[in-house]
């Protein structure tokens, strides 16, 4: 007897009629019309289902603390990164873990079962790793956190930066994080990113670097970062988040960047709504977008992963844990509009995340663990079209989450009287 069957779902590789068998929280069976007696059963009725949600590159340290004790006036990173600084001295265990944990069930709701959060290791204190590392261990049973030891301050430029992120990779944060745009000079933030990786390579970590978040076309710690990679034999396990300054860069200098990097097998977080609100605060018209080449680092064969990075923080006043809103933002600024690169966004923020944080178990196939969502839309390009509701969010083959079906009444002359938004020519 299964524990769980589900019936005709359409799956993201667009394969119809499926139906996925569930047994002690994993999928024992992925295939056409099964007919299996099961405790529950669960009629997709034709729509999408979807493995969860996955975001790589989030800041639940700072989350939910929007107005705290200001807002961001300029609306630039740096601003944004003075404002934090005067803000953590006002911060308690007690609060960053509850504005945490309400930014979980926001991402339970909305189908997101794995963050890898940053948490900023510069504070003596360890106030943020510690109050991280207890919803890490809270949020276990439904949500996978993994924890980057991230020196906002700069792991030279701050006192004390690297003993304290070593501190904080001692208590059980899993990533080794850094920020080498935010050094004092060029040659420190690549001198980071030397020691940052050679850290890892020792420790056996994942590497997850804030890497050239600027405008400056020669910002060039990403090519530091996949030389480090190759030269450690840290190969698939170095992620470059931000990457912005690539957005800016000489175009015959990106094309011998682009080769070294997918040679490291390096890893590339965007961020796209966060890069295009604040990237290109300091010109004019034309203004640039800031993102960094996402089609052009796919069409190198490098895993990229579209993330939210932040929801109601210092840096950002507005998001709300949807990966189908945060993909819809990287499809439009990288006009990724053919149905293959929308599809492209949709694994931007499913399996390519997945990926580069390591995820065991993570899919759709007999033996991955049954979590999954379904989806009202019938494909994943209109999933990112309606930011579709999440009907039903499931792990272990336990449902999580429920959301009633956006479905609006209508009350017109001649007309049918419900429209979902769904619809599909021919
Ligand atoms: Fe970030």
């Amino acid at each position: 007897m299964l524990d769980l069957l589900v019936t005709n779902a359409t799956l993201p590789d667009g394969r119809s009629g499926m139906s996925l068998a569930v047994q002690d929280g994993r999928f024992v069976e992925v295939a056409p019309g099964l007919a299996a007696p099961a405790r529950e059963t669960l009629d997709a009725a034709g729509l999408l289902v979807s493995p969860p949600f996955v975001d790589a590159h989030f800041h639940m340290d700072a989350t939910l603390s929007y107005g705290l004790p200001r807002v961001n006036q300029s609306g630039t990173l740096l601003e944004g990164i003075a404002l934090w600084g005067e803000l953590k001295p006002q911060l308690t265990q007690d609060a960053v873990v509850e504005r945490a944990l309400a930014y979980c069930d926001w991402a339970v709701a909305k189908g997101l079962l794995a963050i890898r959060s940053h948490v900023d290791t510069s504070d003596p204190s360890m106030l943020a790793v510690d109050a991280l590392l207890e919803v890490q261990r809270r949020v276990k049973p439904y949500l996978d956190l993994q924890l980057v030891a991230f020196p906002q301050d700069g792991v030279l430029r701050a006192p004390g930066g690297l003993a304290h992120l070593e501190r904080a990779l001692d208590r059980g944060v899993d990533v080794v994080g850094g920020i080498t745009h935010f050094e004092r000079r060029m040659a420190e933030g690549a001198a980071s990113g030397t020691l940052l990786c050679e850290i890892a390579a020792r420790r056996g970590k994942l590497v997850d670097m804030h890497c050239d978040e600027s405008d400056d076309p020669l910002s060039r710690h990403v090519e530091t970062l996949a030389y480090e990679t190759h030269r450690l034999g840290l190969q698939g396990r170095v992620t470059g988040s931000h990457l912005t300054s690539m957005h800016s860069m000489d175009n015959y200098y990106v094309s011998k960047l682009l080769p070294l990097m997918a040679q490291a097998q390096l890893n590339v977080v965007s961020n796209p709504l966060i890069n295009i609100t604040l990237q290109g605060r300091h010109d004019t018209y034309p203004k640039r977008r800031g993102m960094t080449r996402v089609p052009e680092l796919l069409a190198q064969g490098m895993t990229v992963a579209f993330g939210q990075d932040c929801v109601m923080d210092p840096w950002y006043s507005l998001g709300s844990g949807d990966m189908l809103e945060v993909a819809s933002m990287g499809l439009h600024v990288a006009q990724m509009t053919s149905q293959a690169a929308i599809r492209q966004c949709f694994d931007a923020v499913t399996r390519n995340p997945a990926k580069i944080m390591q995820l065991e178990g993570y899919g759709l196939e007999a033996g991955c663990n049954a979590d999954f969502v379904l989806l009202q839309a019938r494909d994943p390009i209109e999933a990112i079209r309606l930011r579709a509701t999440r009907l039903q969010v499931v792990r272990r083959g336990k449902v999580l989450a429920q959301t009633p079906a956006a479905t609006a009444n209508l009350h017109l002359a001649g007309r049918p009287g419900q429209t979902s938004l769904m619809y599909r020519s021919g």
